[in-house]
């Protein structure tokens, strides 16, 4: 089979490396792609955006799988216009990808539904939306963007006033842009956080092994949020318990409640969990796998990625039978001094070989560029350092000892992923 993989970050070469195991993989491209996917697949030089482009590319290379990988394209239709050309394609339909793209909608689709997640009131009017945050008088109060916003348009404000100038920044300042026509002013939780990414065909829900993100920038858990810095499978708080709710209470309403919707949903469904004292609850959905969560998950899947894309574009998901590696898996990401601000990039990175890896490790790269034999940061998050191991604590030990051996000039990196909460 000839595949395509659109997108050109660590997720991206996570998803490329398992599908080379497959036997059915002959021929694989990404668009764009980066330095370290330069060493696993052709590259194609064309936008993530860009579907007329995308959709020719295809159709002139016989590709028989297209796998939309990032939100955007999602969002904007990619896998629609796959559709439209006869072409097979893995990834959620627009009107489906909307779960992810507009917290306003998937908050009232959760409320509809009766999916736990944390009150919520919406608004389109900043007047209206200060006055309610000076009447509840409550914080933490958590101040939401409705679109997309790279992972950054969620504010936690710790006092009214800041909630206050959240709302003035992203409704009157529009520092995400048209993101934040509309907001969500929630509820704050409390508990650990669980991601479990799901295959689904509209028709039946298979979880994925659980996985934990550490979203900040710094050490215990301080600095900005960033994309994610680093993650863990299995997440140690996710009990067998806890996934039976999430089965019975999440998983399986979220993908009734898009039937029902006339949305129905094929591809990755990401859950973002937070398990309160009152039970697991909602804190978002993503219409695509987690980044840097597809760098744990996947090394740890047994059964053939592209059997299952198959399956899920075939609506046969029920038929097939998805096997998992026991044990663990860490990944440590390197960033870019700077990140999640502004950071230098083209800076050379010592210590990897010719295929840009390590001993003892998988380094996923998410911005790198690939020139005359060296590598490149070109990016916030520069690699994500990986390894599996029979327990966390080896698996950590094994990507530290990697991450260790790697240099560039700015690097930083967490010291205390799979150790705290
Ligand atoms: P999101 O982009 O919606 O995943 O939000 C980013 C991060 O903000 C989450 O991973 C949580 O750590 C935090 N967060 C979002 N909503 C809430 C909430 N209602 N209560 C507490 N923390 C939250
Ligand atoms: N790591 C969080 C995300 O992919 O949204």
């Amino acid at each position: 089979m000839n595949i395509l993989m659109i997108g050109s970050g660590g997720r991206e070469h996570a998803l490329i490396k398992k599908l080379l195991e497959s036997p059915k993989c002959t021929k694989l491209y990404c668009a764009p792609g980066n330095g370290g996917i330069s060493r696993d697949a052709q590259l194609v030089d064309i936008d993530v955006m860009d579907k007329e482009n995308m959709v020719k590319f295809a159709k002139e290379n016989n590709i028989d799988l297209a796998f939309v990988a990032p939100d955007d394209p999602l969002a904007a239709g990619m896998v629609d216009a796959f559709d439209a050309a006869g072409i097979r394609a893995f990834g959620p339909n627009a009107n489906a990808a909307v779960i992810e793209a507009s917290k306003v909608f998937s908050k009232n689709l959760m409320k509809k539904y009766n999916i736990p997640t944390a009150k919520y009131e919406v608004f389109d009017n900043p007047h209206k939306a200060i006055e309610y945050i000076k009447a509840e008088n409550t914080t933490p109060v958590v101040v939401k963007a409705d679109g997309l916003a790279l992972g950054k348009g969620v504010i936690i404000a710790q006092t009214i006033d800041e909630a206050v100038d959240a709302v003035k920044s992203i409704m009157e300042d529009k520092k995400f842009g048209d993101s934040g026509n509309n907001i969500v002013i929630e509820e704050f939780l409390t508990g650990p956080e669980v991601s479990v990414l799901a295959f689904t065909d509209g028709k039946c829900v298979k979880p994925m092994v659980s996985s934990k993100d550490h979203k900040r920038a710094y050490d215990n858990d301080e600095g900005l949020n960033t994309g994610g810095m680093g993650t863990v499978s299995p997440n140690p708080y996710y009990t067998d318990e806890i996934a039976e709710e999430c089965m019975n209470t999440i998983f399986k309403p979220t993908i009734e409640a898009m039937n029902k919707e006339g949305r129905p949903f094929k591809g990755c469904l990401y859950f973002g969990l937070m398990i309160t004292p009152d039970g697991p609850k909602v804190i978002e959905y993503n219409a695509r796998f987690g980044d840097p969560e597809a760098q744990v998950v996947l090394p740890r899947l047994k059964t053939d990625l592209v059997d299952i894309c198959e399956a899920v574009i075939d609506e046969k998901l029920s038929d097939i039978n998805i096997e998992w590696y026991d044990g663990a898996a860490a990944c440590v990401v390197m960033a870019s001094g700077g990140y999640p601000l502004s950071y230098k990039k083209g800076i050379e990175i010592f210590g990897l070989d010719e295929n840009g890896q390590v001993d003892g490790a998988t380094v996923y790269h998410a911005g790198t560029k690939y020139e005359n034999g060296k590598f490149y940061t070109n990016g916030g998050r520069v690699l994500g350092v990986t390894a599996t191991a029979p327990t966390l604590d080896e698996a950590l030990k094994k990507a530290y000892g990697a991450v260790d051996k790697i240099k560039f000039e700015g690097a930083h990196f967490r010291h205390d992923i799979g150790r705290i909460k």
